[in-house]
């Protein structure tokens, strides 16, 4: 630890961090909440009015070329802003839903997680999946109803619906007065006042101003007219009787979820939404998915991130660390524990858009983006002192299967160089298959869109031009056992034996019933439903889950 920094500085230091991700399903509002929070945080001073919003969506958060192309985003950023006393780290996940595979890492270094939903939609698919690794990780969800501007679901519908589906309860810590174009406020049950909002014409491009007054004052009535008052003291009373009361660790266990409503494009209710995440979100000390003590005097940290060329003016690769203890300094000496190698820290980024601020001097919570000329791989550790437990970051079944067809065969060190370091990435998984004496390459991924990418980057980056020749197989198993008789599986024409990247065998399969069939034939095969090292994902409050 650095000399000047004392144990009390750190534990402030640490005290203030909240490291948290947006999950939502793609259109809930996401990037225009990330860009509201950032108008909150000071970090901008004009939401979306210099360019349109399609535009300033990829000022903030879009790197890569194929990003603007397709106008989605691809890959996670990291943005860092301060609010009050906090600092927060942003972890901006990738909405579409072909990517999830990289959200799901990201939330690896996420304390919390705000679930982010349009009113007229409630839980959707992207959103379930997200929620569902949250649990597993036993992360604090956060729930925003957003577009609360709009019709749509009724807020008792939507609390029932959580119940529903995820299987946990909330906790409304406030209520909307009036939805759609009659959305005036929301009552904060906690402090007992009625938060009323005026957007005064900004358009949500500005911080709106806010009225704040105790339920019982008798402007109350007048400032919301009698039916609205009565129907706003009639939820209140109902909430207070029926529902869970507050419980800060029920929520910090994942077990109840509070609840806010508001409309990012208005603005109206990010503030009071913000003000109590800070407050109630847990600080890396505090949180239940903690790798080791944060305030632990050594440094550490994990990768759960690698992403090459963010900027195309240079061409570099970051790799993404979450700091987990310690102090981490620029240029700093440190373990990689896969390696047993001493390296430089070299060339530390924090992430603000793709304003790239160097980072001196970072605490538990905080990332760093390292420049990584090819040494790390997700998951690595890095350490001073003593060696840190490694964090599980999961890898996914890949779902969808291809054989690279190189166009010129004189680029093949390019393609396996690329290959290697878009593996390293996870952007997809790489499998030979050795026993054969097979020269082919097959591509494994878990979302479509991941092959698109990986042909855009092989050409834009590497130079090489490739064909992906999708290949039949629907299902993927790894096995437990050492020995099996490779050969007679590989005559079978319904499956297939490939070798990940750590020469682990992995079964393709056709379809169901050549997976059914194979279980049949060979009952000494042990089949495991997640890749190697990754825990039982599919066992969650007692539901069974298929990813
Ligand atoms: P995402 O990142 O989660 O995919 O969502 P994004 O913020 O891009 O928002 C999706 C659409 O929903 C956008 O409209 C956006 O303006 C709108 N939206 C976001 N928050 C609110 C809200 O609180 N109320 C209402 N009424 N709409 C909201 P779009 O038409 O697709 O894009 P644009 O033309 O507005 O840029």
């Amino acid at each position: 630890m650095s000399a000047e920094i004392s144990e009390k500085v750190m534990e402030r230091e640490v005290g203030r961090r909240r490291t948290f991700a947006i999950i939502s399903h793609p259109d809930a509002g996401k990037t225009t909440l990330t860009e509201k929070l950032l108008l909150y945080g000071g970090a901008i001073h004009l939401a979306g009015s210099v360019k349109s919003r399609r535009a300033a969506k990829h000022a903030v958060s879009d790197w890569m070329e194929l990003e603007k192309q397709r106008g989605i985003s691809v890959t996670s950023s990291v943005l860092q802003f301060p609010y009050h006393d906090y600092s927060i780290n942003l972890l901006d996940t990738p909405g579409h839903a072909d990517f999830s595979e990289d959200t799901y890492r990201t939330l690896a270094a996420a304390d919390s997680a705000v679930m982010l939903m349009d009113v007229a939609k409630g839980v959707e698919a992207q959103t379930l999946k997200l929620f569902k690794v949250c649990a597993m990780r036993k992360i604090p969800i956060f729930t925003f109803v957003n577009k609360m501007d709009r019709f749509g679901r009724k807020p008792l519908e939507l609390m029932e619906e959580i119940e529903d589906i995820l299987g946990i309860r909330s906790c409304p810590i406030n209520w909307p007065v009036g939805q759609g174009n009659e959305f005036k406020g929301v009552y904060d049950r906690l402090n007992e006042e009625l938060i009323l909002f005026d957007s005064a014409g900004s358009h949500g491009s500005k911080i709106i101003e806010e009225e704040r007054m105790a339920l019982d004052d008798p402007q109350v009535e007048t400032r919301l007219g009698p039916k609205r008052y009565e129907q706003l003291l009639e939820d209140v009373e109902l909430l207070d009787i029926a529902g869970d009361p507050f419980d800060l660790e029920r929520v910090r266990d994942g077990e109840l979820t509070p609840m806010f409503f508001g409309s990012a494009i208005t603005n109206f209710g990010v503030r009071p939404f913000l003000d109590a995440f800070v407050d109630m979100a847990p600080s890396p000390d505090q949180a239940r998915q903690k790798h080791t003590e944060p305030t632990r005097p050594d440094f550490s940290g994990f990768v759960f991130k690698i992403q090459a060329n963010m900027n195309p003016a240079h061409r570099d690769r970051l790799a993404f660390v979450r700091i987990t203890s310690g102090v981490f300094e620029k240029d700093m000496q440190a373990q990689l524990k896969r390696t047993e190698r001493q390296i430089k820290l070299a060339y530390p980024q924090q992430m603000m858009a793709s304003d790239r601020e160097m980072a001196d001097q970072a605490f538990a919570g905080d990332i760093v983006g390292l420049y990584d000329p090819g040494r790390f791989r997700i998951g690595d550790m890095i350490y001073t002192g003593e060696p840190i437990d490694d964090v599980d970051i999961p890898r996914f079944m890949p779902e969808h299967f291809a054989v690279v067809e190189i166009q010129d065969a004189l680029k093949r060190k390019q393609l396996n160089k690329g290959l290697n370091q878009l593996s390293e990435e996870g952007t997809i998984q790489v499998f030979r298959q050795p026993e054969k004496g097979s020269l082919d390459i097959i591509v494994g991924a878990v979302g479509i869109l991941q092959f698109e990418v990986l042909k855009f980057r092989l050409e834009h980056e590497y130079n090489v031009e490739i064909r992906l020749r999708r290949l039949d197989f629907q299902h993927a198993r790894w096995i437990e056992n050492e020995e099996f008789d490779e050969a007679a599986l590989n005559r079978a024409d319904y499956l297939k034996v490939v070798h990940d990247r750590d020469d682990l065998p992995l079964l393709l399969f056709r379809n169901n019933w050549a997976l059914n069939y194979t279980k049949q034939q060979y009952p000494d095969l042990v089949l495991l439903p997640n890749p190697p090292g990754t825990p039982g994902l599919e066992q969650l409050h007692g539901k069974r889950y298929e990813f």
